[in-house]
């Protein structure tokens, strides 16, 4: 069987990861989230004390980073050495270190072949930012998943308030605009969709909907 890749870029809170791992499971491919990466990075760098936004100190001390992603029982961990750093890449602090060690060329050409190397050994779905327009711009599929910021920007609320972090909708919005112009508008590899993606924008679909136009997308382009 050839190996097939599905890429699967949008913006933050469109709904990529949990979308991501439910089709992989259904297709039997390993989903990787790239994002964990570029988090990796990022807890390192506030970890050895260097500021994420610091182009010079970060490029510098890359060849002292050694990321890897594991796949145990079907689910991705993100390591650092030896060690598993998936809880740890989830916090605010290293949310805001990967956005900003994303912005580097240095970084993104130093996670560049870990991307390609996974995605020419397996068949995956892999999700992100870049994924169609420069990682796997020959995947079999690309899809750019979006939503209104204001209906993230709700689903985001809601899922804040389950975790006991009720935060106001105008805050939670204008968090997500700004970040979308961060994400969009950076020099290197910005957010866009490839010019040969399905826009699937989730806006109105409940997950069960979202799911099933994601699994038509993907059975019409690979058999
Ligand atoms: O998807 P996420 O929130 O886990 O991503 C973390 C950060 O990494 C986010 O600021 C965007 C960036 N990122 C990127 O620039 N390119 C990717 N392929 C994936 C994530």
């Amino acid at each position: 069987m050839s190996v097939v890749n599905i890429a699967i870029d949008g913006p933050a809170g469109a709904g990529k990861s949990t979308l991501s791992r439910r089709a992989a499971a259904a297709l039997g491919y390993i989903y990787v989230d790239t994002g964990a990466l570029y988090r990796a990075v990022g807890l390192y760098m506030l970890r050895a004390g260097i500021d994420p936004k610091d182009a010079a100190a970060v490029t510098g001390a890359l060849d002292q980073v050694h990321v890897s992603l594991r796949f145990i029982d079907g689910e991705q961990r993100v390591f650092l050495g030896e060690e598993d750093v998936s809880s740890e890449i989830r916090t605010p602090d290293a949310s805001m270190a990967a956005s900003a060690v994303s912005a580097h060329p240095s970084v993104r050409d130093f996670l560049f072949s870990l991307q390609r190397d996974i995605a020419a050994a397996n068949c995956c779905i892999m999700d992100g930012r870049d994924i169609g327009t420069v990682v796997l711009p020959n995947a079999r599929v690309k899809v750019f998943l979006t939503a209104s910021p204001e209906t993230r920007a709700a689903r985001r609320c809601k899922e804040l308030e389950e975790k006991g972090m009720p935060t106001p909708f105008d805050e939670v919005l204008a968090d997500i605009v700004q970040r979308d112009y961060n994400d969009s508008h950076r020099a290197v590899a910005p957010l866009r969709q490839a010019d040969d993606a399905v826009l699937l924008d989730t806006s109105d679909l409940n997950f069960a909907q979202a799911l099933d136009a994601l699994m038509q997308i993907i059975k019409e382009r690979v058999s």
